[in-house]
């Protein structure tokens, strides 16, 4: 299902998804540019007790803060030309370390993501609201159990 949210009431999903995910979950952020990827990871980041300020991690490909209930590691795919390439970056160890990964620009390794993880879809509206769609992949129970939880029912 799509939901058109207002940029207050996604960063509202965002706060309260970082109350409910568990260690080693990945969340994909997929959308086009500037549609609210990061947005959303820094909102996401606060609300695990993240106290640094996150920065682009364009060019490292995975930036990694430990200041908050667990490990956040924030990865952004868009200058990855194809999806083998993660491996060197050091991607199995961050998504299975215990902590939240957040991936921007996911679709790009699609093929390499776990069987379960929380997909989000961003899509361009107008100046403050987009349309996003959640999904837990391959886990019905947990999916339901995420989307009370963070207000976004069916
Ligand atoms: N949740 C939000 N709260 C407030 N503003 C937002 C939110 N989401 C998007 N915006 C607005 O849209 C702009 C672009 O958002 P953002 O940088 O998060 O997009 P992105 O999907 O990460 O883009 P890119 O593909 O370039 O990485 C922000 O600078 C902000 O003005
Ligand atoms: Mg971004």
């Amino acid at each position: 299902m799509i939901k058109k949210l207002s940029f207050a009431e996604i960063n509202e999903i965002a706060e309260k998804m970082s109350e409910i995910v568990k260690e080693n979950t990945v969340i994909a952020l997929i959308g086009e540019l500037g549609t609210g990827k990061t947005s959303f990871t820094k909102t996401f980041a606060k609300g695990l007790g993240v106290t640094e300020n996150l920065k682009s991690p364009t060019f490292n490909y995975c930036l990694e803060y430990r200041s908050g209930r667990m490990p956040l590691y924030h990865f952004d795919m868009y200058r990855l030309s194809s999806a083998e390439e993660i491996y060197e970056i050091g991607y199995e160890d961050c998504i299975n370390n215990g902590g939240i990964s957040l991936i921007e620009w996911a679709d790009i390794i699609e093929s390499e993501l776990p069987k379960e993880y929380i997909e989000i879809k961003f899509y361009h509206l107008d100046e403050d609201n987009r349309n996003i769609s959640i999904e837990v992949k391959n886990n019905e129970k947990l999916e339901k159990e995420v989307l009370e939880y963070v207000g976004f029912s069916y």
